[in-house]
């Protein structure tokens, strides 16, 4: 079992840092899917603009990211256990795997259908992207009522110290 208090620095700054791609990649969305649908009326002959580009980019990005994430993950582990009943433990290990199934699906359905010039497919992109959002929102609400309602300090585990 681990003795850790917190999780590594390298685990910490890859949280933080896909949180905010993922977030400026949401605030993109607007932009890619106005270039994806002149691109479909286009027949996949036009060509995308800088922020339908840079969303794409971020994608990409992010995946790369979750995978040097997911890696480290498995070397390095996580800290000790907070300490809570079983089943809250089981329920925040359910909801951390649903955030890491539905950061790789949303960018791998980005991609299909941009790809394959698919609007179901791009439908199926919002559907998991929101999924993703409210999941993530619900997470970080979790978080700060731990933090500062059930005191159990425990944003310091995302945060680097000694
Ligand atoms: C971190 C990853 C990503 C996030 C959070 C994200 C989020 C979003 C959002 C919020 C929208 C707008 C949906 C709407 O109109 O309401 C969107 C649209 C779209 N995204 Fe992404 N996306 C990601 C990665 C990607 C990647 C890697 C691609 C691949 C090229 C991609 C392709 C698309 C396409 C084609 C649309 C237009 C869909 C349509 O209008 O039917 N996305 N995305
Ligand atoms: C203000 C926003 C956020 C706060 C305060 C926050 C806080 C935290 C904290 C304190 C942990 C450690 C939990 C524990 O040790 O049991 C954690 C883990 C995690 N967070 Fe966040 N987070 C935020 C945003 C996000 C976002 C946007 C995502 C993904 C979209 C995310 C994905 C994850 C995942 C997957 C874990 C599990 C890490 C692991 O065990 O490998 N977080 N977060």
């Amino acid at each position: 079992m681990s003795t850790k208090t917190r999780y590594d620095f390298s685990q910490i700054v890859l949280h933080w840092l896909i949180a905010i791609l993922i977030g400026a990649n949401y605030l993109l969305g607007d932009a890619m899917s106005d270039a994806f649908k002149a691109l479909v009326r286009s027949g996949g002959t036009g060509t995308i603009d800088g922020g339908a580009n840079a969303h794409r980019a971020i994608g990409v990005a992010v995946v790369v990211l979750l995978l040097v994430r997911v890696a480290l993950r498995v070397l390095k582990g996580a800290p000790a256990e907070v300490p809570t009943t079983k089943l809250m433990q089981l329920a925040a290990k359910a909801g951390h795997l649903a955030l890491y199934i539905l950061m790789f699906a949303v960018p791998f359905s980005g991609f299909l259908a941009f790809n394959g010039l698919s609007r179901d497919l791009g439908e199926v992109h919002e559907v998991l992207t929101n999924l993703l959002m409210l999941l993530a929102f619900g997470h970080a609400l979790l978080a700060f009522y731990h933090h500062y309602i059930l005191k159990g300090g425990i944003l310091s585990r995302m945060i680097p110290g000694k």
